[in-house]
């Protein structure tokens, strides 16, 4: 198949078409891109009225039911930065992931593992003046997948940022260092080493809690030469 497929000015962002990434194939774009222009509508938006919107922070995915729900509880910590290394302040971020068993509360979600009644999986933060934000979950499990035999997603979480306008929104996944699902995972894959690593959250002792919760660290570079890898960029 003759295909084009855009591939992205910075070698750490990954290509549309990933062909091992197989629903890469069907969405990714034929012809060249047309730039659109910006006008207000797309370089405008509800700065600093997202909590008006969103609702308020939802920074403890464990604390959303009437009980707690299974698994490691982890903190995750970081930063959201531009090209220069600034904290980019009032950065919304949304969380979702699946449960430790591996299952979403999805519809289209039917696989053999049990939902947890304690579990939603959604959270949203929104980053202080240093750029920094901390939401606190359970660790995630594996899922299978149908993009090809024995298809296993690596434990991850989803994570959506925000900025000023419409036209400004990121979307990536967090992994976590131990998980030995990452190098045969076709998304995570489509992003070249090393900058594959940079979706990778570093387990972090001093931001674990003693006798409460494993702490993994998180920065997020929206843009330039150490930027984070993000999906359809
Ligand atoms: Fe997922």
């Amino acid at each position: 198949m003759d295909v084009i497929g855009y591939h992205h000015e910075d070698a750490g962002q990954p290509p549309s078409l990933a062909p091992a990434y197989a629903s890469t194939v069907a969405r990714s774009p034929r012809q060249p891109l047309v730039q659109i222009p910006h006008t207000l509508t797309e370089v405008t938006g509800p700065t600093g009225v997202w909590d008006k919107l969103m609702g308020p922070s939802r920074a403890d995915l464990t604390r959303q039911q009437r009980g707690e729900p299974l698994g490691q509880r982890i903190v995750v910590s970081g930063r959201v930065l531009d090209e220069a290394g600034r904290p980019v302040p009032h950065t919304v971020i949304e969380i979702w992931q699946c449960n430790a068993a591996g299952r979403y509360i999805h519809h289209r979600d039917q696989w053999d593992a049990p939902l947890d009644p304690n579990f939603t999986g959604a959270g949203l933060v929104v980053t202080d003046e240093a750029g920094a934000y901390e939401f606190t979950t359970i660790r995630p499990g594996a899922y299978p997948w149908g993009n090809h035999y024995n298809a296993w997603r690596p434990a991850h979480i989803h994570l959506s940022m925000l900025g000023p306008a419409f036209a400004t929104r990121l979307v990536t996944q967090l992994y976590f260092p131990d998980d030995p699902l990452i190098e045969i995972d076709p998304i995570a894959n489509a992003v070249p080493l090393p900058y594959r690593q940079r979706m990778v959250a570093r387990f972090d002792i001093g931001t674990t809690r003693p006798n409460w919760a494993l702490g993994y660290i998180f920065d997020i570079v929206l843009r330039g030469r150490d930027a984070t890898p993000f999906e359809g960029a």
